[in-house]
């Protein structure tokens, strides 16, 4: 069975904070992963608000793309890859966020890595901003609690859609804008928002509140770019973890389905651009006082988005009359009521691995909004054996790829999902995000560098690259 449409984007995923390196390179500003030290699975990465001495952070270096872009673009297109999503390091084009002038030195690496891309035909696809806000704005405004830090996002997102306008047609405004939703691990909250929660406050308020900001920064980002250049495709970016019920049992399906609205909140405003009544109903019940200015409600109306990009990894489960079990992942042990499911295995992370939820999430996702979907992140993070002669057989990783594409070819085949594209996660190893690690990795490319920061950076091609490799070059017909 294959019928992929041809024009189909095949690529691979990155976040500029994750691989690039040279944090402090070319004029760049600190950003708010800058300050985040390496964990482990259990071990939370610590903020450390400034940059300590003593400590290590791994995304400073990275696997220092800045000092090695050529050479691995041309493995980018030795691949076949037809698309590279990556970001625009938001503090490398205003370094504090709030100057009235951009960065030249930082446009200019990214025209350089922008026209490197176009020159192997791989187009890029651009996240404004994953993780990437200048640490100034978050320590001197609150980040996006303070209602100024919109028209500073404004700012940068114009600088990039005017100076990249024949470079970049699709773009994402917030990586993972609802991943805040989980406001238990601070990590979500700092990391999208550059928001920490005070004593006394409650985290659910300052989060709505962030994120109704995002909202509309988001949205003015999308009337902005389409003025700029109407042919411009600009979507949202979500995580999208399906919450599965334990049984049958009506109470854990409702449960499910109310729990899912910590996933659906953001996509359903920044695609239908109004906030939906379950969550009117929640700041009503919960009293939240969440400022929504007059003409907010027409920012969002007028800034929809073209696409929905979406992560998938996992999925997770619940069952009504347990209360936490914590057995997995923050991600995925933060859920209330979350269990263990016992038809699916789980990555050394904790992660489940759950094929065919990626056809059930992209038929959820089409069937609720009607736009188009475009899989930005999927991967399996994992820690890879080098053999002596230097080559990493990583079947584990072909498998899980294999299976994902396997249902994603049946969403668009079988169910008639419009859907733009399949980037992996992480095609090139790189910094973990929860974790810091190096560890755990989810490329075809190896790199040799390890937790602590030791190695050479050489880059060397896994098993499967020539397997993706043939993936791409047949559209998905040979898996
Ligand atoms: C997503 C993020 O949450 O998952 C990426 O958008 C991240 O930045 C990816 O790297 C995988 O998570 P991790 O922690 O395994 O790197």
């Amino acid at each position: 069975m294959n019928n992929m449409p041809k024009d189909f984007l095949w690529g691979g995923a990155l976040a500029a904070h994750q691989f690039e390196g040279g944090w402090n390179k070319g004029g760049k500003g600190p950003s708010v992963v800058d300050v985040m030290t390496a964990g482990a699975h259990g071990v939370p990465r610590k903020i450390t608000q400034t940059i300590e001495d003593d400590e290590f952070y791994p995304n400073h270096e990275a696997i220092d793309f800045y000092h090695h872009y050529k050479e691995d673009i041309a493995l980018f297109a030795e691949m076949g890859l037809k698309c590279l999503r990556t970001s625009i390091g938001w503090s490398r084009i205003f370094p504090n966020g709030d100057e009235d002038e951009p960065n030249e030195e930082g446009l200019q690496f990214y025209d350089d890595v922008f026209d490197e891309l176009i020159k192997h035909g791989i187009e890029p696809v651009i996240t404004l901003s994953h993780f990437e806000m200048p640490l100034h704005l978050a320590r001197e405004y609150g980040g996006f609690r303070n209602r100024k830090v919109v028209s500073f996002f404004e700012k940068f997102a114009e600088t990039c859609f005017k100076r990249y306008k024949n470079k970049v047609k699709y773009w994402m405004t917030f990586n993972e804008i609802n991943n805040k939703m989980d406001v238990d691990n601070p990590l979500f909250l700092w990391t999208n928002s550059g928001v920490t929660v005070k004593e006394g406050e409650n985290a659910k308020e300052v989060m709505y509140q962030a994120g109704h900001h995002e909202l509309l920064a988001s949205a003015l980002a999308v009337a902005k770019g389409k003025e700029i250049n109407p042919n411009f495709e600009i979507g949202a970016m979500v995580s999208h973890v399906p919450i599965y019920p334990y049984s049958s049992n009506p109470v854990d399906v409702m449960l499910a389905e109310e729990l899912m609205r910590q996933r659906y909140f953001f996509p359903d405003i920044q695609v239908r651009g109004y906030y939906p009544n379950y969550a009117l109903k929640e700041f009503e019940r919960e009293g939240y006082n969440i400022k929504i200015e007059d003409g907010d409600e027409e920012i969002l109306q007028d800034g929809t988005v073209d696409y929905l990009g979406f992560s998938y990894y996992m999925s997770t489960t619940v069952k009504s009359d347990v209360e936490r079990d914590n057995t997995g992942d923050i991600l995925n042990g933060a859920l209330p009521n979350g269990v263990e499911n016992p038809y699916l295995k789980a990555s050394d992370w904790g992660w489940t691995i759950d094929p065919v939820g990626l056809r059930y999430a992209l038929n959820r996702l089409y069937d609720r909004y009607q736009i188009p979907l475009f899989i930005v992140e999927n991967g399996f993070g994992a820690v890879d054996k080098v053999e002596a002669d230097g080559s990493i057989h990583d079947q584990d990783r072909i498998n899980y790829l294999k299976a994902h594409i396997e249902e994603l070819e049946k969403a668009v085949i079988y169910d008639g999902v419009d859907l733009l594209g399949y980037t992996p996660w992480g095609i090139i190893d790189i910094v973990s995000f929860t974790t810091g690690e190096m560890k755990k990795r989810y490329g075809m490319i190896h790199v040799d560098r390890d937790n602590e920061g030791n190695g050479t950076m050489k880059r060397t091609k896994k098993d499967s690259f020539e397997w993706y490799k043939r993936v791409i070059a047949t559209n998905g017909e040979e898996l």
